[in-house]
């Protein structure tokens, strides 16, 4: 590796995804944002364009003009794309008022959803997660309007919709909270177990990593990572961000962060996951800054790139556990 090698030459070197989570609005708009995705990453992951709100303006339409840009954009540029995300209970339509529908009603809604959205990108997206935040964060399972109107069998119905429409995809779990070993994660860890022993098409968890706050211990990430493995399961980190509690960050936080960024990485690599997304390309566009109250909560710099799009610490860390 030489010193001017980007993050993707790194990665590409060593055969790992290292994605980004990305905006079409962005993408269309800023130049050097567009220049910074193709240069420095090598996958990609739609931010929000294949939610079903952004895809679905009403009914019995779809609006795929966003996420084709994203997929044409990666394609153009030789970079794998992560689909996200087929079934979730957040960002659904506005128009959407599930007690407009039966139950019968909403799962030929969500079959025709999946099959549609996967048919599509049957050629260009390899990986899907196809449900996301399924377990609570006391660890039941998620009272959405999926699990009320089919029970559980809505992920199982989910995964083998979305395997008959694309038998070779990669289909994953994804959630938040369940990076390391913890109660989180011994659900998650419970209900691909039964999902698998139901013969759902299922091939692999993402977690999340979402360090906001509280960061996970990089050596139990690594064990939670084995024992998915152990079910035959493969793991990505699919939403890599890492922030202190706003206010409390300590004067050397940008180099905390950037060895936090290294440890997970090197877990990673020990136990063989080939994938990691960072969530957002530049501090300015992290989801943190926007959402709800987490711009109070939390700092707002948790990327590798900064507000001026130049490379942090944290940058530099991720390339250095790549080349070793
Ligand atoms: O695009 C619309 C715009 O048309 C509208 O005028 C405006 C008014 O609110 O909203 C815009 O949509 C926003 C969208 O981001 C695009 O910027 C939504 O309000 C906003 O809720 C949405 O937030 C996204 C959030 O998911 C929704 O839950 C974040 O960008 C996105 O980063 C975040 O990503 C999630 C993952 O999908 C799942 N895991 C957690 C992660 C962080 O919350």
């Amino acid at each position: 590796m030489s010193n001017q090698d980007s993050l993707r030459e790194v990665a590409d070197g060593r055969a790992f995804d290292l994605g980004t989570a990305v905006d079409a609005a962005a993408l269309r708009d800023d130049v050097s944002y567009r220049d910074t995705v193709r240069t420095e990453f090598n996958a990609l992951t739609p931010e929000n364009a294949l939610k079903m709100g952004p895809l679905r303006p009403s009914l019995n339409t779809y609006d795929f003009t966003d996420a084709d840009a994203l997929v044409n954009f990666a394609r153009a540029n030789d970079m794998t794309v992560r689909g996200h995300t087929l079934v979730w209970h957040n960002q659904t339509p506005e128009w959407f008022q599930p007690w407009d529908y039966t139950d019968d009603q909403l799962r030929r809604f969500l079959r025709e959803h999946v099959q549609t959205v996967v048919g599509r990108y049957r050629r260009s997206v390899g990986t899907w997660d196809v449900v996301n935040e399924a377990v609570a964060d006391d660890g039941t399972m998620r009272e959405t309007v999926w699990y009320d109107a089919m029970g559980e069998q809505y992920l199982d119905r989910a995964f083998e919709w979305a395997n008959e429409v694309n038998p070779d995809a990669d289909l994953y779990y994804n959630d938040y909270g369940a990076d390391a070993v913890n109660e989180k994660s011994d659900a998650v860890y419970d209900l691909v177990e039964r999902l698998l022993d139901r013969g759902v098409p299922l091939d692999g968890v993402g977690l999340q990593l979402h360090a906001l706050g509280e960061w996970p211990d990089p050596d139990s990430v690594a064990e939670n990572v084995r024992r998915f493995q152990a079910l035959g399961l493969d793991v990505q980190v699919t939403e890599m961000d890492v922030a202190f509690p706003a206010g409390e960050e300590p004067d050397d936080a940008l180099e905390r962060q950037a060895e936090f960024y290294g440890d997970v990485l090197d877990a990673c690599l020990d136990t063989g996951v080939d994938t990691l997304v960072t969530w957002g390309v530049d501090d300015a566009r992290s989801w943190i800054r926007s959402f709800r109250d987490f711009s109070e909560r939390y700092t707002g710099d948790p990327l590798l790139f900064d507000e001026r799009n130049r490379p942090k610490p944290a940058y530099r860390a991720v390339r250095e556990a790549l080349s070793t």
